[in-house]
């Protein structure tokens, strides 16, 4: 008998070069763990059509993208277990996303953190870009279209999942359907928003406060030489503080020797042990967790023709699901 998998959905998008340790553990990590687990069917995209908001340069758009898909398939994301594709190459996106506009009013679209940030930096409103306006649509679309159960991604993106709910749910009820599943986001509570190397705000590529993957070991050991950590300790003899503590929370995600972590927090309560110390510790245990990642994208960045086949396969597969319930969708609208 055919066991009805429960539909998972994430897009990532490529508007930075590579990922870094905020994106890894606070969504990717999530993601393959989901592929790899029987009860899910699982689609993952890059979201290269959200990335227009902020490039427009098409070398340095298709760089990006080549970059993530590398990363991600470096770090896990195995095709023959899930559905993996490029947004721009499965055109209902945009087509879905051109019908839900009507099912959404301005005030809400208001209220996106996205384009309230842009304000709160002084953006004038009338300069804002209409497609970072319009992001959180595209992105219902992405999600829509899927029919998910769930959307495994990071804090910042709850409300995004939140609106692709309402808009289904106002939908829904319009034409008297159950078309559109209403979608759950999946944040895990403990790494949904990873601290940046600056202990303060969300780890982002944007702030500059982020530890690489993929980057070269001596751009990885400056990130970390320069994190954060507790501001009253002067001397490596004063006793510190590891809650609470960015370096520490690192080895806790990073360091597989348990108790090389334990025994440098201890020492650094007592005032027993240095900054540097840990922090050179941590920068071990950093290129011994991706080691194999890195030697795995070395290898598949030496074929990308066949990574290319990957997300072309992807989204032919991605497609029929997508068009599906594009139809689906036309029909009830009378646009059939
Ligand atoms: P960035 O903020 O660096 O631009 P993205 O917006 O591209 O990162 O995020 C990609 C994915 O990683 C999203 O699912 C997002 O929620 C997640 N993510 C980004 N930063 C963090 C973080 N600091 N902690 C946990 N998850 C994060
Ligand atoms: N907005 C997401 C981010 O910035 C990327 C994204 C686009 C996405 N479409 C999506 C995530 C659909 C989940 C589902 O990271």
């Amino acid at each position: 008998m055919k066991q009805n998998k429960k539909r998972i959905i994430s897009g990532i998008n490529p508007s930075g070069n590579s990922l870094h340790i905020g994106n890894f553990f606070g969504a990717v990590k999530g993601q393959i763990e989901l592929q790899e687990n029987d009860q899910y069917e699982t689609y993952y995209f890059v979201a290269d059509l959200h990335a227009l908001t902020t490039i427009h340069d098409k070398a340095r758009l298709l760089s990006n993208v080549k970059s993530v898909v590398l990363d991600y398939l470096s770090l896990g994301l195995d095709p023959k277990k899930c559905i993996f594709f490029r947004q721009s190459q499965v055109v209902a996106h945009s087509q879905l996303a051109v019908v839900l506009a009507n099912y959404i009013g301005l005030g809400q679209m208001k209220r996106m953190h996205a384009f309230k940030d842009k304000l709160q930096k002084g953006v004038e409103i009338d300069s804002v870009n209409m497609g970072l306006f319009n992001y959180p649509i595209l992105m219902a679309a992405d999600i829509l279209l899927y029919k998910p159960y769930g959307v495994p991604v990071g804090e910042d993106q709850r409300q995004h999942v939140e609106l692709s709910r309402d808009i289904a749910e106002r939908f829904n009820r319009t034409y008297n359907t159950e078309i559109f599943s209403l979608p759950e986001a999946l944040i895990n509570k403990n790494v949904g928003r990873i601290v940046g190397t600056d202990g303060q705000r969300k780890m982002s590529k944007s702030l500059g406060n982020i530890i690489g993957i993929f980057d070269d070991p001596a751009v990885i050991k400056k990130q970390i030489m320069a994190c954060f950590t507790d501001p009253n300790r002067k001397k490596a003899t004063d006793p510190g503080q590891v809650k609470g503590n960015p370096i520490f929370l690192y080895h806790d995600l990073l360091n597989q020797n348990q108790k090389e972590v334990e025994d440098l927090k201890n020492r650094y309560r007592l005032g027993q042990v240095g900054d540097v110390e840990v922090k050179e510790k941590l920068f071990l245990a950093h290129q011994n967790y991706f080691a194999q990642a890195k030697a795995k994208r070395q290898q598949l960045a030496g074929d990308f023709s066949m990574v290319e086949e990957i997300l072309t396969e992807g989204a032919k597969k991605a497609g029929l699901m997508a068009n599906q319930t594009l139809s689906q969708v036309y029909q009830l609208l009378g646009l059939k």
